[in-house]
């Protein structure tokens, strides 16, 4: 099986830039573009050619370096069908279903709007990793710029259905926050209460907190766990359906 390198850094405020490698093909995609100036010490730091950038989503913390990386290494840029018009210099279109060649490796497109309505993932079942931009976030859930809750839900539904041992990276480093929305809703989730611990040690050391994993975040993240009675006694929901009760968490975090 090829290996699959995976770079992950900070950039902007709390934004992440990843760069995925395939060495035997001598390719290399960013996942977004936040930072080009970032993301160009980065490639020549590590002796790679960029070769694609990988949109999900239009929002400029995502696509501000399109069009410098793509005039600085001659890139190709790909992006979400639905909200094309708003990508930069976008080459090719993808939607839901369409596998993207990248070297040895295949990509799958998912569909994932509620941030906004063209929103997409990008999934490669082979290196078990999943890029899913501003759809989900480590014990969190985007919030819901330009759909509705419900869209949102399957969105991240979609994402949860994934094999359990696939790492997930996100756009943010929201996590400390997050983690302590969360305990307000499940402060005796044993798995949710070490998570914390252990990624307020994270933090203190300047360290990131993502990848994330699908299994991870089913144990821990309130937005994957509307089912749940604890969090449903607290929010006096005991009998809706998962999708309220997932909108009453994003109403309740959206006010924290
Ligand atoms: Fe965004």
């Amino acid at each position: 099986m090829p290996k699959l390198e995976i770079e992950q850094f900070a950039c902007l405020s709390d934004n992440y830039a990843v760069l995925i490698h395939d060495p035997e093909a001598g390719v290399t995609a960013s996942i977004d573009a936040p930072d080009a100036r970032a993301i160009l010490a980065r490639l020549q730091a590590k002796g790679w050619t960029l070769t694609q950038i990988l949109v999900t989503h239009h929002h400029g913390d995502h696509t501000g370096g399109n069009l410098a990386l793509k005039e600085a290494t001659g890139c190709t840029i790909i992006g979400p069908k639905g909200e094309s018009e708003r990508i930069p210099g976008i080459d090719k279109e993808v939607s839901e279903g369409d596998v993207i060649a990248f070297g040895n490796f295949k990509i799958n497109v998912l569909e994932t709007p509620g941030h906004t309505l063209g929103h997409i993932a990008y999934w490669i079942p082979d290196a078990k990793v999943a890029f899913v931009g501003d759809t989900l976030f480590a014990m969190g859930a985007g919030r819901i710029f330009e759909g509705n809750a419900e869209m949102m839900w399957k969105s991240l539904q979609k994402i949860a259905r994934l094999p359990a041992d696939t790492e997930i990276y996100c756009g943010h480093e929201y996590t400390q926050t997050n983690a302590r929305f969360a305990l307000t809703l499940e402060p005796d989730n044993l798995a949710l209460v070490n998570r914390a611990q252990e990624v307020d040690q994270l933090r203190r050391n300047n360290k990131p907190t993502l990848p994330t994993r699908v299994d991870r975040e089913l144990e821990t993240n309130p937005f994957l766990r509307p089912h749940v009675t604890a969090i449903r006694a607290k929010l006096g929901m005991l009998y809706a359906p998962d999708w309220h009760v997932f909108a009453a968490i994003r109403e309740r975090k959206n006010k924290s």
